[in-house]
């Protein structure tokens, strides 16, 4: 990655992973998101309330700036296309913070668990983040009771890091770390 790029948190898109492309927003991707940005059950444990259609169109339009990450605190929002359909069935997230430091965010359609997908595109964000973007540390911050993302996590390599926690208790996580050496 050039360095306007890397300073810029901005990776060359879209990202090819065997099954998945990692790219941009688009407007016309409204529909594939307001499937699962409308699917209680695919949100329950993320920081979204249960979107309805024109809800989802709002949340699209940020979307789609936020292919790049130039200030700390900003989100890296890729949408995850299946090559096979062409649909978006997804999103990964990587917010920009100090020092070498991210966190992530991961999300796939109800109708796409277990297949492999998800843990394909965060591979390949990982992998990024490291490679091109100057990472050295990734946080996860999981809702108690996310048991499917928090064996995602231990399955990616990130390890508890009860220090991160939060104890809000309107907004609890437990945190999970990732590092190069695991
Ligand atoms: C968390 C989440 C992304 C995990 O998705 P997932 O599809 O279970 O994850 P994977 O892509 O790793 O799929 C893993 C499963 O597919 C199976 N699989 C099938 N083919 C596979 C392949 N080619 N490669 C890897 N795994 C494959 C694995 O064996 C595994 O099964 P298991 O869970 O029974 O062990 C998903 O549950 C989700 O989107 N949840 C809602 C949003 C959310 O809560 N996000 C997290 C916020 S912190």
């Amino acid at each position: 990655m050039d360095d306007r790029r890397r300073r810029d948190w901005a990776p060359e898109l879209p990202l090819r992973t065997p099954r998945l492309l990692l790219r941009e927003h688009r407007e016309t991707d409204l529909d594939d998101l307001a499937l699962f940005h409308g699917d209680e059950r695919t949100v329950r444990y993320l920081p979204w309330p249960v979107r309805s259609r024109d809800d989802t169109r709002t949340a699209l339009l940020k979307k789609l700036s936020q292919h790049r990450a130039p200030a700390e605190g900003d989100w890296l929002v890729l949408a995850i296309e299946e090559i096979a359909t062409g649909r978006v069935i997804g999103e990964v997230d990587l917010r920009r913070g100090a020092n070498g430091h991210a966190d992530i965010g991961y999300v796939v359609r109800r109708d796409r668990e277990g297949l492999g997908l998800a843990s394909e595109a965060v591979r390949e964000i990982i992998r990024v983040a490291t490679d091109g973007l100057g990472v050295t540390m990734i946080d996860a911050h999981i809702v108690p009771g996310n048991t499917a993302s928090e064996r995602f996590a231990e399955r990616h390599g990130f390890v508890r890091h009860p220090d991160g926690d939060v104890h809000d208790p309107e907004n609890p996580t437990r945190a999970y770390r990732w590092t190069p050496t695991g």
